[in-house]
C-alpha cells in the first residue's frame, strides 16, 4: 500500500471491496419473494461509509488474518448496522425520513417491510457468519463459534446494542445523568464497534494479551464515535450527513452536546480517541491503519 494514499482514497478501495462481497452474499432483486430483496437491497447500497467491516479488517489484518474470511465477516457485521439503521429510523423509534441520502426503509416500503428488511438481514448475517469453508480446521471453527456467540451477545439486551437503544428511548436529557448517557453509548453503539474489532481480532487468531488490547481500543473509538454522531446532529449538515440534523435536540434525546456541551464532548473524543492509539502502540507502524481510522471516526463530517 503506497504510504501517500490519503485515508479517504484508502477507505474508498475498501468500500468498494466490502461492497462486491454483500452483493455476492445478498439475495438478487429478482429472487422471490422480490419485495423483501428489493428492500434489503435498497438500505444496505444506500450508501454507508462501511466503518465496521473496515475496523474489523484492519483489526484482522494485525494479526495476519486471511482477507477473503475477513471480508465475509465484515460483510456480516454491516448487514447486522442496517437493521439496526432501519429499525432506528423506524416511526415508533426515531421516526426518521431520511438515512444514507435516500428516504427511510419504511418511507420507501411501508412499515412491515422495513420492520422484515431489518429482521432479514439481521439473520442473514448468522446465516453467513456460520456458512461452511471447505479448508477450515478446529481452530477456524472455534472462532468462527466465538464470534457467533460474541456478536451476539454485543446486539444484545445484556449491555448491548438493544439495551441501548431501550434506554435511548426511555429517558430524555433532562433526566438522565452522565452515567447513564455513557450507558447507552456504550451499549447502543460502542458494543458493536468493539465487536467489530474484536471478531477481525479472533478470526485473525490473535493471542488474549492481543485480544485485550484490541477491546480497550475498541471500547474507546467506540463511545467516540458515538460522541461524534451526537455533534454531528449539532454541527453537521443533512447534506454531508444524508440524514437529518437537529433532531436530538427537538427529539429531548440524552447526548453528550446536551449533557458536556460542544467543547467538552469535543475533548473527552479526542482523549478516548488518544488513549485508543496510544493502546495499540506496541505495534507499531503495524497499527497505524488502525490508529488512523481511530482518527477519521472523529474528525469525519458526515
Ligand atoms: C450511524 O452509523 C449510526 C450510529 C451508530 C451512530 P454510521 O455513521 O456508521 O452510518 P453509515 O453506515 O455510514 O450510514
Ligand atoms: C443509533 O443512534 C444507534 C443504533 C444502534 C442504530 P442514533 O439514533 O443517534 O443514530 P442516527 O443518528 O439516527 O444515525
Ligand atoms: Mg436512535
Ligand atoms: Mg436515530
Ligand atoms: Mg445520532
Amino acid at each position: 500500500m503506497p504510504v501517500v494514499e490519503t485515508i479517504q482514497a484508502y477507505l474508498e478501495a475498501q468500500r468498494r471491496e466490502v461492497d462486491r462481497e454483500l452483493d455476492r452474499i445478498l439475495p438478487p432483486e429478482d429472487a422471490y419473494p422480490l419485495s423483501i430483496h428489493r428492500a434489503m437491497r435498497y438500505s444496505v447500497f444506500a450508501g454507508g461509509k462501511r466503518l465496521r467491516p473496515i475496523l474489523c479488517l484492519e483489526s484482522g489484518r494485525l494479526f495476519g488474518g486471511d482477507d477473503r474470511v475477513l471480508r465475509r465477516a465484515g460483510s456480516a457485521l454491516e448487514m447486522i448496522h442496517t437493521y439496526s439503521l432501519i429499525h432506528d429510523d423506524l416511526p415508533a423509534l426515531d421516526n426518521d425520513d431520511l438515512r444514507r441520502g435516500k428516504p427511510t426503509s419504511h418511507r420507501q416500503f411501508g412499515e412491515a417491510t422495513a420492520i422484515l428488511a431489518g429482521d432479514a438481514l439481521l439473520t442473514l448475517a448468522f446465516e453467513t457468519l456460520t456458512a461452511f469453508a471447505a479448508d477450515r480446521d478446529a481452530d477456524a471453527e472455534h472462532a468462527q463459534l466465538r464470534v457467533v456467540h460474541e456478536l451476539a451477545h454485543a446486539i444484545g439486551t445484556r449491555s448491548g446494542m438493544v439495551a441501548g437503544q431501550v434506554v435511548d428511548l426511555e429517558v430524555t436529557a433532562e433526566t438522565t445523568d452522565p452515567a447513564t448517557l455513557d450507558y447507552i453509548h456504550g451499549a447502543k453503539t460502542g458494543s458493536f464497534i468493539c465487536a467489530a474489532v474484536r471478531t477481525g481480532a479472533i478470526l485473525g487468531g490473535a493471542a488474549e494479551a492481543d485480544l485485550d488490547r484490541i477491546t480497550t481500543y475498541g471500547e474507546k473509538i467506540g463511545l467516540a464515535f458515538q460522541i461524534a454522531d451526537d455533534l454531528l446532529d449539532v454541527l453537521g449538515s443533512k447534506q454531508s450527513m444524508g440524514k437529518a440534523v437537529g433532531k436530538d435536540g427537538r427529539q429531548q434525546k440524552a447526548t453528550y452536546p446536551a449533557l458536556h456541551g460542544v467543547a467538552q464532548s469535543q475533548k473527552i473524543a479526542t482523549r478516548l480517541v488518544d488513549d485508543a492509539c496510544e493502546t495499540l502502540q506496541v505495534y507499531g507502524a503495524r497499527a497505524q491503519r488502525l490508529q488512523e481510522l481511530a482518527h477519521f471516526l472523529i474528525e469525519r463530517n458526515h
